[in-house]
């Protein structure tokens, strides 16, 4: 039985997501439904060109149909085979690890920092073997991983590194924009992200080199611009998928940009306004909280308490929803089930708790929550 099913918005109800529809979103549509092109088209061109320039004008972006989507490209591009180990978080949801399994590949899970819940660096490097060609992080709720620390032992041990940043478009890390570190970053424009386009992803690729090839794999292995030139002979030689964006959802992408500054400053000041109400208040630690080197990108508010479902149900009784969101993934069978070994996680998977974050939301709401949790469950 759910015990807190979901609140519809109003009536004072403070829902845990809503989607941040912009204001130029609905002619943006009509637009395209009035042009030649609602698949992928000029708009899925237009949207790549202004995302990298926004977040790594030195990389390229492929627009794809989810972040999912843009994981399983990186992994393919990436070169794993199966047999191969790819070290990824224990603690996220299954997009990340579900293309592993598609492909023969072996995801090894990595434990979570006890303040961030990002992937341990310590636990990784003892989980390198002779077969594992990858690292992929994930930046949990926005917070960019310990990069540094990562990027040296993919380094020192010839690995690929992927960055998972659906949670994280607006960070930073020492100055620098998630988007452009690593050798590929993926984004995720789904429902309830920062930015959205229905569902959508972005890939970001280091090495131009391996962009055609990233184009053919989003078209079923086909060259689509030789395709449209009329008499085609080219064979199909590398097995691709439809992983494309359209120009449907880019147009939606292009209106969010239009907003992308006002919408991440937003998040940050309710996220700012939740660090400022539980400062000091015992039994209560904000996740991710006072890191001076990089910039947190504000997509989760997660708390770790103790009695989880006690402040949940009383959260409820005050109208406002809460949740998980995310469960270590040596849960579920497909991954072989539950493991031993993560010591941070054990402690902290009945602890975690994500709170409300969204452009609905006022600095009052953010206030309310706080005052609810305060007074105790
Ligand atoms: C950490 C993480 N990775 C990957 C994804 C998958 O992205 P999408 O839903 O756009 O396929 C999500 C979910 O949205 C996510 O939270």
């Amino acid at each position: 039985m759910n015990e807190f099913p979901v609140l519809e918005p109003g009536d004072g109800n403070i829902v845990l997501f809503h989607p941040h529809v912009p204001a130029g979103a609905a002619e943006a549509v009509q637009q395209v439904l009035e042009s030649r092109w609602v698949g992928q088209g000029p708009r899925v061109a237009e949207f790549e060109r202004r995302f990298a320039a926004l977040v790594a004008p030195d990389h390229d972006a492929l627009a794809v149909g989810s972040g999912t989507d843009a994981l399983h490209l990186a992994y393919l591009l990436a070169g794993l085979a199966p047999g191969d180990e790819v070290i990824a978080p224990v603690f996220t949801c299954t997009a990340t690890n579900i293309p592993f399994l598609y492909m023969g590949v072996k995801p090894v899970f990595a434990d979570v920092q006890p303040r961030t819940l990002n992937m341990d660096p310590a636990h990784v490097r003892t989980l390198i073997t002779p077969r594992t060609k990858a690292i992929v992080c994930v930046h949990y709720g926005g917070l960019p991983c310990d990069l540094d620390e990562l990027h040296a032992t993919a380094r020192e041990h010839g690995l690929l590194f992927i960055e998972d940043a659906a949670h994280a478009l607006g960070a930073a890390y020492k100055g620098r924009a998630v988007g452009g570190l690593s050798d590929f970053t993926m984004f995720s424009f789904q429902a309830i992200k920062l930015m959205t386009t229905g569902d959508g992803g972005m890939l970001m690729v280091r090495n131009p080199g391996l962009v055609e090839k990233a184009k053919r794999l989003r078209w079923f292995g086909i060259d689509r611009s030789a395709k449209q030139l009329g008499v085609w002979e080219n064979d199909i030689t590398e097995v691709g998928y439809k992983y494309q964006m359209t120009d449907l959802a880019a147009a939606l992408g292009l209106a969010a940009m239009d907003e992308y500054a006002s919408t991440l400053a937003k998040r940050q000041s309710l996220l700012e306004a939740y660090v400022r109400g539980f400062a000091g208040v015992p039994g209560i630690e904000l996740i991710g909280a006072g890191h001076t080197d990089r910039t947190h990108a504000a997509w989760l508010c997660t708390v770790l308490v103790e009695d989880r479902v006690g402040l949940m149900r009383k959260l409820r009784e005050h109208r406002i929803e809460s949740g998980q969101v995310h469960y270590r993934n040596d849960r579920y069978s497909i991954f072989g089930g539950r493991q031993q070994g993560f010591a941070n996680m054990d402690v902290l998977e009945d602890r975690y708790l994500v709170l409300p974050l969204h452009g609905k939301m006022d600095l009052g709401d953010v206030e309310r929550v706080c005052s609810v949790v305060k007074s105790g469950w």
